[in-house]
């Protein structure tokens, strides 16, 4: 059984700066976790309060490095369901191991699917997420799933640089709905890149469809890994007579050189989210965008009852 009035909020190591936040906005303090390592490597965690009949919400992106963060998700919310936690939410702002989520060649798993099962098997009730790199992995969990959209959160930063010379570009062709609905909304223009991936780091770019010639181009993508995808679009965008390049991503994983990457090509901002933390050594050409109060106000309505899509009304 839910106390309904009983709402606990946790984090374990991933982004406790953003889980603190969260807490803070509503009004709660954050709940006492203990997140640490045996000697031997392995992950421990202690609920420290009393959580029985509460409606637990663990704070835990599972960015890089992914297998810690996500091995300490399925032990918290393992260390919840034993405490006898009324309901317990994942509140997973990045879902890693998201890109692998069919089979598009033989003898490869559906990494995407195993993190559901995972998530599943440990004992969660629901999970909330933010722009999952293909929407139907909400398919792969029997459980409720609250897929959040941090467009509410990129167009209002984003509309203050939209004119009538502004195209909307998607890197690829995975990523046209997100984008078109970005177009759409802002009232813009929409183009794609033809974009073939060759393997993890590299991706080539062939052809483009739409037109951005003299125009201002704002790349959109759901997350910015290598910055190699983003890059190269930027490069072509560029050759077919693009003026001023931006680009946009909820999740910056930034690994290895992406930040130099991005540093030195032709870009001229990039606006991403918090999602995942962000790197301190980040310079002016980056914009971090706040997903904390579309979070705490997504936990509000779950702890209601309340309508969680209603948040998007006439925005998605
Ligand atoms: C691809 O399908 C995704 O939407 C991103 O474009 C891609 O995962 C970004 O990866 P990277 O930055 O390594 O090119």
């Amino acid at each position: 059984m839910i106390v309904r009035d009983k709402i606990s909020i946790f984090t374990g190591s991933a982004h406790p700066k953003l889980a603190a936040s969260i807490a803070d906005m509503l009004d709660l303090p954050l709940g006492l976790a203990i997140v640490n390592r045996f000697p031997d490597g392995e992950t421990n965690v202690k609920i420290d309060e009393d959580i029985r009949g509460s409606d637990v919400f663990i704070v835990q992106p599972t960015c890089p490095p992914v297998n810690d963060h996500l091995m300490e998700l399925l032990l918290l919310i393992d260390c919840c369901k034993r405490a006898s936690a009324g309901r317990i939410t994942a509140v997973v702002p990045y879902f890693g191991y998201a890109r692998k989520d069919r089979k598009d060649e033989g003898r490869v798993p559906i990494s995407a699917k195993l993190m559901a099962n995972l998530l599943v098997t440990s004992g969660v009730d629901r999970l909330l997420t933010i722009d999952l790199h293909s929407a139907q992995i909400q398919g792969f969990f029997d459980i409720p799933v609250d897929h959040l959209y941090a467009r509410p959160v990129m167009m209002d930063y984003l509309s203050k640089g939209v004119t009538d010379k502004t195209v909307f570009v998607a890197p690829d062709m995975g990523s046209v709905k997100m984008v078109r609905a970005y177009a759409q909304h802002l009232n813009a223009g929409l183009a794609i890149v033809d974009k073939r991936r060759l393997d993890a780091e590299n991706t080539t770019v062939e052809n483009l469809v739409g037109s951005v010639d003299g125009m201002d181009v704002f790349l959109i993508d759901d997350m910015i890994s290598t910055a190699g995808s983003i890059t190269e679009a930027a490069i072509m965008v560029k050759r077919f007579g693009a003026n001023k390049v931006f680009l946009c991503a909820t999740h910056a994983v930034l690994c290895g050189d992406a930040l130099a990457k991005i540093e030195k090509s032709d870009v001229e901002k990039v606006a991403v989210t918090d999602t995942i933390p962000q790197h301190n050594e980040m310079s002016d050409k980056f914009e971090v965008l706040s997903v904390s109060t579309l979070l705490s106000k997504a936990i509000s309505r779950i702890h209601r009852h309340e309508s969680v899509s209603s948040l998007f009304q006439g925005r998605s």
